[in-house]
């Protein structure tokens, strides 16, 4: 594959819903095929030798749906995070998570806390669960600190930055949503200036390695310009 700087690979999953409705079944089985996507996503990513990979699994904005499916994704965080730990741990992946992690159920910050603690020394691939993310309530967060103990001479791009979830993680690079659907839904908002984007229609589920690689290779295709001429 040709090479082209790729630190930061980004995914706004979606479509479980639907791929699930296409066949007759749940929603929440739908989430249930989507876990079996995010890990061949990441060993993919793993593979490729991107070093970040982050994925949109909650939004702020997802605490809005029926009750019953916001318990089976907790309950599908919960699974796939004590049950995958131990194989991330082999696979020397780096796990961390971005979000308001404080409002999450205390067991399931605990896991968190406790898969970024495990695996905090692995050099390779960052795997970066976006998890009640909101990049407005990202925003809003880091502008109430700055105004608590505003720096001085005036806020600048790096004080903000850090104070942003994770402000050593580089701003993604491509950034891909599926299903069809073409908007950002308050993903990565201050990280994504100049990201690039890439949309397909297949749903999440039906997403495989052999579909990054097509849009790796669209993205290293582009011209990314960031306002020169
Ligand atoms: C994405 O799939 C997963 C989450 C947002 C948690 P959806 O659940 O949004 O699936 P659709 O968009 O309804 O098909
Ligand atoms: C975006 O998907 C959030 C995640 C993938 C976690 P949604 O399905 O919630 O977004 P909208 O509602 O279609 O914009
Ligand atoms: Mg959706």
């Amino acid at each position: 594959m040709e090479k082209k700087k790729l630190e930061h690979l980004a995914i706004v999953m979606d479509g479980n819903g639907r791929w699930a409705k296409s066949k007759g079944l749940p929603r929440v089985m739908g989430h249930h095929a989507g876990v079996k996507a995010v890990e061949r996503v990441v060993r993919a990513a793993k593979e490729l030798g991107i070093p970040y990979i982050s994925l949109y699994a909650f939004s702020t904005e997802n605490w809005n749906r029926p009750k019953g499916e916001v318990m089976g994704l907790m309950g599908l965080f919960r699974y796939y995070l004590r049950s995958k730990l131990a194989e991330l741990c082999r696979e020397e992946v780096r796990m961390r998570f971005a979000g308001d992690l404080a409002a999450l159920p205390p067991d399931i910050r605990e896991i968190l806390r406790e898969a970024e603690e495990k695996t905090k020394d692995y050099s390779g691939t960052q795997f970066i669960t976006c998890i009640n993310y909101g990049g407005r309530r990202e925003l809003l967060d880091a502008i109430n600190r700055l105004l608590a103990s505003p720096p001085e001479g005036g806020v600048t791009e790096e004080t903000l930055r850090r104070e942003l979830y994770l402000p050593d993680v580089p701003d993604p690079d491509l950034i891909i949503r599926t299903s069809g659907e073409l908007r950002l839904s308050n993903f990565w908002l201050w990280q994504s200036a100049y990201s690039e984007y890439y949309f397909t229609n297949k749903y999440w589920p039906d997403f495989y390695k052999e579909d990054l690689e097509e849009a790796i290779k669209d993205y290293c295709e582009r011209e990314r310009r960031y306002g020169k001429a």
